[in-house]
């Protein structure tokens, strides 16, 4: 249905451009498939939809140029992409009719509360950079979500930047000591494109899904292996990306917790 998703592009808000969201990487990034190493982005998210989904609404949270909300369509999904890049969303439009697509600011998503069954977001977490904003990011889908709704995130691993990769060179002196926030350098090497990211720890992740109120429900590090027909380099050894199952906190078994806590803590006084 073209007709309702051209109108979108009309300008919701005021957005200014990420540094690697130009017209010519928006117009390379459209060319980007499930090809070699972003394929373990999204090899195994089918079964973990198939597994943890209940609804069949779902919100692609930086969309993109669309392949991750083409992605979701391809699955039986209704799917909304969204992005604050005004760049990828013009190339999401131009070739994608089948889906709904939303320019937005960050953590701002003009939807109603509880209204999504799922949200995905893929290969977005690492290029953002605070956890003030990934936290701001976490609560909005939080809003966004029916109380069983899933949020799953394919994101760097902290082995992104030290391992040798088929589709990306991470050889650069600013990647030898990464710390916790630090800017990481990334060239995907398929399509010549150099992005900066932001290196983000398993325990920075799981602070910030806390403090949104959100649990983990599973965390997978996808690995290559030999029915992938692929000629990875470090993948079999090394999984590039981390994939967090959230789903919301459970308030009753979160109060309960608490008290426990302060119960134990009075004991020990
Ligand atoms: C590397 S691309 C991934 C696109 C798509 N998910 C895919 O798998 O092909 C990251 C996208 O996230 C968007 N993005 C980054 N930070 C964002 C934020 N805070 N709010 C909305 N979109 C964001 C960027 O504009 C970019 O289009």
């Amino acid at each position: 249905m073209k007709s309702t998703n051209t109108a979108v592009l009309e300008p919701l808000f005021q957005v200014e451009e990420h540094p690697n969201n130009t017209p010519e990487n928006a117009q390379k990034y459209l060319l980007s498939n499930f090809e070699n190493t972003y394929y373990l982005g999204y090899r195994d998210v089918p079964g973990l939809l198939k597994k943890y989904a209940k609804g069949k609404k779902a919100i692609d949270y930086g969309c993109g140029t669309g392949r991750s909300t083409r992605f979701l369509a391809s699955l039986g999904f209704e799917a909304l992409g969204v992005d604050f890049s005004r760049e990828m969303l013009t190339q999401a439009l131009n070739i994608d009719s089948s889906s709904h697509y939303l320019l937005i600011k960050s953590a701002q998503i003009p939807v109603l509360d509880k209204s999504y069954d799922v949200a995905f977001s893929c290969f977005v977490f690492l290029t953002v950079p605070s956890k003030n904003e990934l936290t701001a990011i976490l609560k909005e889908i939080h809003r966004c979500l029916k109380d069983d709704g899933i949020f799953i995130i394919t994101t760097g691993s902290e082995k992104l930047y030290s391992h040798d990769w088929i589709s990306y060179n991470v050889n650069y002196p600013e990647n030898k000591h990464l710390s916790s926030g630090a800017v990481a350098k990334i060239q995907l090497k398929d399509l010549g494109l150099d992005f900066i990211n932001y290196f983000w720890t398993d325990s920075d992740y799981e602070e910030v899904f806390q403090s949104a109120d959100f649990e983990v429900v599973k965390k997978h590090y996808p690995l290559g292996n030999s029915d992938d027909k692929k000629n990875w380099i470090s993948e079999t050894q090394h999984a590039p990306y981390v994939i967090y199952v959230l789903r919301k906190t459970d308030q009753n078994r979160k109060k309960s917790w608490q008290k426990r806590g302060t119960l134990t803590r009075k004991v020990l006084c």
